[in-house]
């Protein structure tokens, strides 16, 4: 059975990702969730060995909603690419290295890719929600489009100005938040989660 949250509810994002928090704190406002991030509760973050998003969603849901005593909501996310098998997917974040250097995971995403005519890509979000006694519920969001070269635009982060959606000419980097949002793989991901337990 579906849990059910309600408004006024306290619910830890389980997330120390600056832009992930502020993407999930806009889709959560207008709903009356108060929202607590991991970090400002100062919730150490688990090891993310999971071999696929869902796994490493649930790992830091439970995580925080154990250790707060209250519901905690993940988001594990990441770019793949088709002529990299998927590449860098679940280790999107480890390719930017311990500076969190995107302009370096970009350009060695590039690199790998070469000249392969292949320029298919897609970002994928697992959200889940974890409440303190185990129980979870986990939801799945994707959007397909293409790889370009150079990057382009400074808004959103991460993979962002490689990445042009598709029905587009622009990438995620040069698009408005409030565009972006509507058509994310976490808004995909995040539309499942309202008709769940909001619905
Ligand atoms: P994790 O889910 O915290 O392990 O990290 C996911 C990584 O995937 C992020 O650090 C970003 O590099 C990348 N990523 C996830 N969602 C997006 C997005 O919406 N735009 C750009 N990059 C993203």
């Amino acid at each position: 059975m579906p849990r059910k949250l309600a408004s006024g509810q306290k619910l830890v994002l389980a997330s120390h990702n600056k832009g992930k928090l502020r993407e999930i704190e806009a889709l959560l406002r207008p709903l009356g969730i108060e929202v607590i991030s991991a970090g400002a509760l100062g919730l150490p973050e688990p090891e993310e060995d999971a071999p696929d998003f869902a796994g490493n969603a649930r790992i830091k849901a439970l995580a925080a909603a154990t250790a707060s005593g209250l519901p905690a909501l993940s988001d594990d996310s990441g770019f793949c690419v088709a002529a990299l098998d998927g590449a860098p997917g679940v280790l999107s974040a480890r390719w930017a290295g311990p500076s969190k250097d995107f302009s370096k995971a970009m350009a060695l995403v590039n690199d790998r890719i070469g000249d392969n005519p292949d320029r298919r890509a897609w970002f994928i979000a697992a959200l889940c929600l974890a409440w303190p006694d185990g129980h979870t519920e986990t939801f799945l969001g994707r959007i397909d489009g293409t790889v370009v070269w150079p990057p382009r635009g400074d808004q959103g982060f991460g993979y962002d100005p490689m990445f042009v959606p598709e029905g587009s000419q622009k990438t995620f980097g040069e698009t408005d938040p409030a565009e972006k949002h509507a058509v994310s793989h976490r808004a995909r991901a995040f539309a499942q989660v309202l008709t769940s337990c909001f619905g």
